[in-house]
């Protein structure tokens, strides 16, 4: 049999297979981005960057959990100005289709960020509306007349694919989905990281200095899982799975559920940059010993009942 085909078509833009890095590991400097491009991704995506420079939340802003991290970065980025050059820079280098992450305090700056952005010749944007840990962004997407009027603005800023992603600490997942698709979203992300928190037994108070964080990694997979699943049962546009993948067998749970291409970002640091060439040897393998020409045959097979 010939080997099985990977690529796969999102919202109008082809990627050769359908790994993704997860927005914030890596990414945030064209040498990062161009590391990334050489790890055989599919397409890339940039760490959040909004309208103003921001440091991010002091130290400590990472600690590992069982089954993952629970991160409050908070969102540090050098503005939209400055992220300008670097994304010249890298889309120079990387020959791969490329997303830009926007995150806004307000629904409005969502439009303005992508509208400062939209004479770079980037694949299409990804909105942040879901961050759990910086006051302000995570209620974006959390509110449905926020969410709406932040996807409409993006919207009216450019005709390039904008990609939702959405938070799994949402009461209903699948109807933030389709407010999101209703109002001119081509694709959703599931998801961002779970809103939590660790206590500091010794210091008697929350450990992360920014005090709630974002759990990440396998922990997070059955969550994301389950959106990724609800999202493919109620809107038409892509879905694209994000949560604790590390290997094959992970992301081809995504696929069954529904998912059309998926993003890595925690295990980057486990397992280092090889880890996305062992998940695009381990799917092929699958696929050939399924008898299966092609990846999209996977998606959504889960929902046959
Ligand atoms: C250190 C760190 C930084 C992150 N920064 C961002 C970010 O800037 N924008 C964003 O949308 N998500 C960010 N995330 C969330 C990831 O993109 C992803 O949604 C989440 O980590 C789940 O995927 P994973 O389990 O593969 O890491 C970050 C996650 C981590 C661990």
């Amino acid at each position: 049999m010939v080997k099985p085909c990977l690529q796969v078509e999102l919202a109008g833009v082809k990627l050769e297979n359908p790994l993704m890095n997860a927005s914030g590991i890596l990414g945030l400097t064209s040498y990062s981005l161009a590391r990334l491009a050489e790890a055989g991704l599919g397409a890339l995506v940039t760490k959040s960057v909004g309208l103003k420079p921001r440091p991010g939340s002091p130290n400590p802003t990472v600690v590992e959990v069982p089954g993952g991290l629970v991160n409050s970065m908070g969102l540090p980025n050098p503005g939209l100005e400055a992220f300008k050059s670097e994304v010249e820079e890298a889309l120079s280098k990387i020959g791969k289709p490329l997303f830009v992450s926007v995150f806004g305090f307000s629904p409005g700056e969502y439009g303005e960020a992508v509208r400062k952005l939209s004479r770079l010749p980037v694949a299409g944007f990804e909105l942040n509306v879901s961050c759990p840990h910086v006051g302000g962004v995570g209620e974006i997407g959390g509110s449905p007349e926020a969410l709406r009027e932040a996807v409409k603005g993006a919207r009216a800023s450019t005709g390039k694919p904008l990609f939702v992603k959405l938070s799994p600490n949402l009461t209903s997942f699948a109807e933030a989905a389709r407010v999101a698709e209703e109002a001119g979203a081509d694709g959703i992300v599931a998801t961002n990281t779970v809103r939590s928190m660790v206590i500091d037994l010794e210091a008697e108070r929350p450990l992360l200095a920014g005090v709630y964080g974002g759990l990440s990694g396998a922990a997070l997979k059955p969550v994301a899982i389950r959106c990724v699943y609800e999202a493919y049962e109620t809107v038409k546009i892509p879905v694209v799975g994000c949560g604790g993948i590390f290997t094959w067998r992970d992301a081809v749970e995504y696929f069954m559920a529904g998912a059309s291409a998926v993003q890595v970002g925690t295990a980057i640091a486990y397992r280092g940059l090889e880890v996305f060439r062992d998940i695009l040897s381990g799917l092929s393998a699958y696929l050939e010993a399924k008898g299966l020409d092609d990846l999209s045959r996977l998606v959504g097979v889960a929902h046959k009942r």
